[in-house]
Parts: structure tokens; sequence; C-alpha cells
């Protein structure tokens, strides 16, 4: 089976995904009264697993509340020894390059990914292991913060599947990433 390999993330205008010391209040600033899916489920309902770098696991994990992801999580580490106890029924250690990871993770039936965590999405794009950026876009142009994209030999260029809008303040697109 082909395997696919999707990121599905929230940037500011400016490209950042989490503003000055990790601030993410600027995420949930749009009002959402009745809880409109902004894709999220829809993600949860086409994957089989979600490859998450381990500093977004730590910010995942101190959100607290009941655990967001309904598919197996594989944090990426070389600094944690062990998933921390009370997430060892959700979450998996894996480490490697992105193309080890991606093997280890097909050799055990996950083929669909949901790849999240600014630098982890990073390499796997550097890799050419992306297939698909979902990127939300919140009209807030924050300054400073944590970036989605550092420097990359070169360019990749992308093509647009699709573009929605929601709570009439969010654009949503979806490109598809052109393989060199
Ligand atoms: N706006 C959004 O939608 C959105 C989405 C996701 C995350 N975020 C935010 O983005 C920030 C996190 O992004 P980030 O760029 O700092 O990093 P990240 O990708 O979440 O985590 C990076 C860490 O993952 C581990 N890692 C990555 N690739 C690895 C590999 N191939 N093998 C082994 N370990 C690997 C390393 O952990 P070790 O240091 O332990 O080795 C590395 O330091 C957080 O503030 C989070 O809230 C925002």
């Amino acid at each position: 089976m082909e395997g696919k390999n999707i990121a599905f993330y929230a940037q500011s205008l400016d490209g950042y995904i989490a503003g000055k010391d990790g601030n993410l209040g600027w995420l949930n600033e749009i009002p959402n009264p009745e809880h409109i899916d902004t894709g999220f489920y829809a993600l949860m309902e086409e994957i089989d697993a979600i490859v998450m770098g381990r500093n977004t696991f730590d910010v995942v994990c101190g959100f607290g509340g009941t655990w967001p992801y309904s598919k197996p999580v594989f944090v990426l580490s070389k600094s944690l020894t062990e998933i921390p106890k009370d997430y060892q029924p959700y979450a998996r250690l894996l480490n490697g390059s992105p193309k080890e990871i991606l093997e280890e993770l097909h050799s055990k039936g996950f083929f669909k990914l949901y790849i999240d965590g600014g630098r982890t999405v990073h390499d796997f794009l550097k890799a050419g292991l992306m297939d698909e950026l979902r990127i939300s876009y919140i009209p807030i142009i924050l300054g400073e913060g944590i970036p989605m994209f550092q420097p990359l030999p070169k360019s990749i260029r992308l093509e647009l599947l699709k573009s929605e809008v929601y709570l009439g303040q969010l654009v949503q697109n979806h490109y598809r990433v052109r393989k060199a």
C-alpha cells in the first residue's frame, strides 16, 4: 500500500505556528460557538497514525483534559527515554531519519500519517517525504514566534488542491507537494 504524509496546522500571516514563548492563544480567538470542525476530525478519520515532534507532544500533554487524538501517536525524540506513564496508552517513541521512521511505520501497517510539529514537518519536507500541506491561515501578524519553515537548500513547488473559508475569517488551503 502506498503511504501518504499530511501536515495540518495553523499559521499566522507571517508564518509562525506559535507566538513568543510558545503562545497559542491566538489560535482560538475566532469565535466558533457551534464548534464547527475546521478539518481536524475529518483528518482523524482519514489517517492511520500521527507522527509528532517531542516539542509538540510536550505542548499537547500540557493541555491536560481529554487526550485529543483518536489514532496512535508516535513521538519523535532523541532525548526522551520513555513516554511519561500517563500517556503510555496513547503514544509510543520513535527515533531515526524521516525515511527510517516511515519504513518502520509502514512495516507496522500505518500508511496514512498526520505529521505534526515545526521541525518535524520541515525535516520530512526537506527529505521529499511530505505529500500534502493543509494550512489554516489565521488573520494575525504575530511579529515573532516559532516559524514553520527553516531555510531549505532548494525551493519546493506546491499545487493548490482546495481552498475554503471557515468561520468567515480562517482561510484553509490544501496543497499537494510536487515531487522534484
Ligand atoms: N499552529 C499549529 O497548528 C501548531 C501545530 C503543531 C505545533 N505547533 C507548535 O510548534 C511548536 C513545536 O514545534 P517545533 O518546531 O519546536 O518542534 P517539533 O517538531 O514539535 O519537535 C522537535 C523535536 O522533535 C524531535 N525530533 C524531530 N525529528 C526527529 C527525528 N527524526 N528523530 C528523533 N527525534 C526527532 C526532537 O526532540 P528531542 O529534542 O527530544 O530529541 C526535536 O527537538 C510548539 O510550540 C507547538 O505548540 C503549532
